[in-house]
């Protein structure tokens, strides 16, 4: 997140030689997974999600790679959150991936690819008496159960169905992951899981309790984590729990450790995977559980990106570059003040003379900016601008304020670019409301 870096801001070049699936070509410009941007703007129109499924799958590849060099026992469940296009989870499904859920829209739309209900985990505070059943109903592999509420609530459900409702209890492990205040969750103030000093008399009662199954232990400390700092200490309180839970006769099969990973927004490396897979297999690795892994922007995140045109330049005491991209399409910068890189698709105005702008989007608000001072060449009507690492938490947080159609998304695979979401037509946007 923007107030996690301290760095200085790093310049075009620095952003563009930290971004392997980026390249400058001297005629066709800015180019991801060797394919032009400007024939993507030119053919589908913007703004327009532009996604790299070979990025995904070297992401997917290099994190499997990792656990697998600590010869860990770990299944990568995607959180089908961070985005939920059933292109991209048919991509990660036909990986090897299962899938994280926190709704049964999303456990739905992982089913719809393919992915088998005994290899999705359902988490989150609140899920509803009909989301509870509809996941038994279609063979959930495990519902994260975030308090002594939700465990009864389950438990009466499961058992009018006759069916075992295998659970895990969610620990909140008060471990301050060090990421932006809005997403971080393993704090005792915050409202996820269950407090540690609780779950050992909770995880007594769910083996006791109809139409459950306990299986083991889940946790997830936030998101954006660069440092193996918070998961060391967070995941050496997990294994303490397995223990204290086995000490007291219960089995425990599975460790569910969530995701978080970050990735780099600046020029920054992302989370070491070497050193986080080493971080796991020395806090939990002699357990002999079943290990569960839950990342969704380290997958993704940058494996995106906003392709957006310039409408005009505006200059008061300061120059505005207006895009048509706004933040109905891309919320973090206003949500989370989030940073992102934005890079000229034109190779002449990427090495031009650079002075501060904001770079903004149409919307009647003073939150619809994507960028404050930055230093960027000039950008005249209808160029192109590519908003970085936005392939997580992009589209999914998408709105149609302002009454502003959906945006198009386009997947690359192997230098092909396919449209995976048409643009939203105006008049699609009140096709279901009733006057
Ligand atoms: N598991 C659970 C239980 C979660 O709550 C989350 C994210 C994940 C896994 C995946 O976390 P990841 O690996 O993607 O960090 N909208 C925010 C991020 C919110 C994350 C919410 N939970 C953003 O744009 O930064």
């Amino acid at each position: 997140m923007a107030d996690a870096f301290t760095g200085p801001e790093p310049d075009l070049a620095a952003l563009l030689a930290s971004r392997p699936a980026l390249s400058m070509q001297a005629r066709e410009g800015l180019c991801f997974e060797s394919v032009p941007l400007n024939a993507i703007a030119d053919q589908y129109g913007t703004p327009v999600w532009v996604y790299g499924a070979g990025s995904m799958e070297a992401r997917y590849k290099a994190l499997r790679a990792a656990l697998d060099a600590e010869n860990l026992p770990a299944h990568i469940h995607y959180a089908v959150k961070a985005n939920d296009h059933l292109a991209i989870l048919g991509l990660f499904h036909r990986l090897g991936a299962g899938a994280d859920v926190v709704s049964i829209g999303e456990f739905l739309r992982a089913r719809r690819v393919g992915v088998a209900g005994a290899e999705i985990v359902y988490s989150g505070v609140g899920k509803s008496a009909a989301e509870i059943e509809a996941a038994l109903a279609q063979g959930i592999g495990q519902i994260n159960v975030e308090s002594a509420e939700e465990l009864e609530m389950i438990s009466g459900i499961a058992a009018r169905m006759g069916v075992s409702a295998p659970v895990a209890l969610r620990m909140n492990p008060d471990v301050d992951a060090g990421t932006h205040a809005k997403i971080t969750t393993g704090l005792a103030e915050n409202k996820f899981g269950i407090a540690a000093a609780e779950i050992p008399a909770l995880y007594a009662r769910a083996a006791s309790l109809p139409g459950i199954k306990p299986r083991g232990i889940a946790l997830h400390i936030g998101s954006q984590i660069l440092s193996t700092t918070p998961y060391a200490e967070a995941y050496a309180r997990a294994a303490a729990m397995v223990g204290a839970l086995r000490a007291q006769g219960q089995s425990v099969e599975v460790l569910d450790l969530g995701g978080g990973l970050g990735i780099g927004y600046h020029d920054e490396p992302g989370l070491n995977l070497a050193a986080f897979a080493a971080t796991v297999r020395r806090a939990v690795g002699g357990l002999g559980v079943q290990l569960l892994l839950e990342p969704g922007r380290y997958l993704v995140g940058p494996a995106g990106l906003l392709l957006a045109s310039v409408i005009l330049q505006k200059r008061t005491e300061k120059r505005f570059v207006v895009l048509d991209a706004a933040m109905n399409e891309l919320m973090r910068p206003a949500l989370y003040e989030a940073w992102h890189g934005i890079l000229p698709v034109d190779p002449a105005l990427f090495h031009g003379a650079q002075s501060p702008a904001d770079v903004v989007g149409p919307i009647c608000e003073s939150a619809d900016c994507f960028a404050e001072g930055r230093a960027l060449p000039d950008l005249p009507p209808g160029t192109r601008v590519a908003l970085l690492d936005t392939g997580a938490y992009g589209a999914v947080m998408s709105s149609a304020y302002n009454a502003r159609p959906r945006a198009a998304s386009v997947l690359i695979e192997h230098g092909q670019t396919r449209l995976i979401t048409p643009r939203q037509a105006p008049q699609d946007l009140w096709a279901d409301e009733i006057v």
